[in-house]
């Protein structure tokens, strides 16, 4: 194991999404850059915004966000704080769900409604064109072809550069390819809940970016005197840093976003690039679950 101290996210090394944008693999989710139940403004924006201010100086390059967080809050904030983007800086962003109310995330998929979600992030992150732009859920009560055919138009339109999915299984990727280019897939995985193996393991034999949401989450296995945190402690790393160091490990096609919305925990996460993990340890990880 070595653990520097200097903090550059880039030393997680690079991953081409679409086989053409090349982002550093330890992202930064911007959810949190909200208020309680992702609604409203975060409760110290000027914290916030020298969170924003502070990833460039950490080599991160990569940030997911979702018209859906505020909503509206996290794209106004980044935009706010970051633009003229930093050369290379790559912005993903989601559209189709609706909010009413705290914790609340109806989807809708009708492409009218998908249409105003892309042009009105646009607006907000002050772009022509989204570099990563992904169907936050599939709405069940529209076709597929409806949801993608118009990220595709948009896509040719050039108001659209990569497409991506969320929350979705290997059948729904795979009938989503026969309509667009599928160059992400963004699911719930962490080391305690690990539901999306099958998900995983089909983006790393296509060469699909997979992007674990709640990345951080080790529940109960950090428990004092649980697994992780002996390792952790071994290592003299937090187990937010063995989490994420063990993610970076697990598949190349692995780009995590743990989110913060403190300058504190953004430079904690960001030192998980360099931890490198021994074999054993990182079987030892691996054989853990929920
Ligand atoms: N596609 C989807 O459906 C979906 C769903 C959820 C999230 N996401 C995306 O995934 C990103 C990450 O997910 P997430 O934010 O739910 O989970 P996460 O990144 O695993 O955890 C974030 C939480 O952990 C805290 N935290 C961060 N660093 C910490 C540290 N070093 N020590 C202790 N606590 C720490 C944060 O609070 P502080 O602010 O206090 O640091 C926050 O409450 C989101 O930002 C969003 O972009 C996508």
């Amino acid at each position: 194991m070595t653990h520097t101290d200097e903090i550059n996210a880039a030393t997680s090394g690079t991953f081409r999404i679409g086989g053409d944008l090349e982002v550093v693999r330890l992202g930064f989710g911007a959810m949190r850059i909200t208020g309680p139940g992702i609604w409203g403004d975060p409760e110290d924006p000027e914290e916030a915004r020298r969170v924003l201010r502070r990833l460039p100086e950490l080599g991160i390059n990569f940030i997911d966000t979702a018209d859906s967080y505020g909503p509206f809050v996290s794209e106004q904030l980044i935009a706010d704080t970051l633009f003229p983007y930093p050369r290379g800086m790559v912005i993903a962003t989601k559209g189709g769900l609706t909010r009413s109310g705290p914790n609340a995330w109806p989807p809708l998929g009708r492409p009218e409604y998908l249409r105003q979600c892309v042009e009105m992030s646009l607006r907000r992150l002050r772009l022509e064109r989204i570099d990563l732009y992904q169907l936050h859920r599939i709405d069940p009560k529209v076709p597929l072809e409806e949801q993608l055919g118009v990220l595709r138009d948009m896509q040719q339109e050039g108001k659209i550069r990569h497409i991506g999915l969320s929350e979705v299984s290997v059948e729904q990727i795979e009938a989503a390819r026969q309509l667009v280019q599928v160059t992400t897939v963004q699911n719930l995985y962490n080391l305690e809940n690990r539901r999306s193996e099958a998900v995983l393991a089909y983006c790393e034999r296509e060469g699909i970016g997979f992007i674990p949401w709640y990345p951080l989450a080790t529940g109960k296995l950090a428990q004092p005197g649980g697994a992780l945190d002996a390792i952790a402690q071994r290592l003299a790393a937090t187990p937010s840093q063995v989490a994420l160091a063990w993610l970076l490990r697990r598949s190349p096609v692995m780009l995590p976003i743990p989110g913060t919305s403190r300058v504190r925990h953004l430079e904690e996460n960001t030192r998980a690039a360099s931890l490198r993990l021994s074999t054993e340890d990182y079987e030892a990880l691996s054989a853990l679950s929920g």
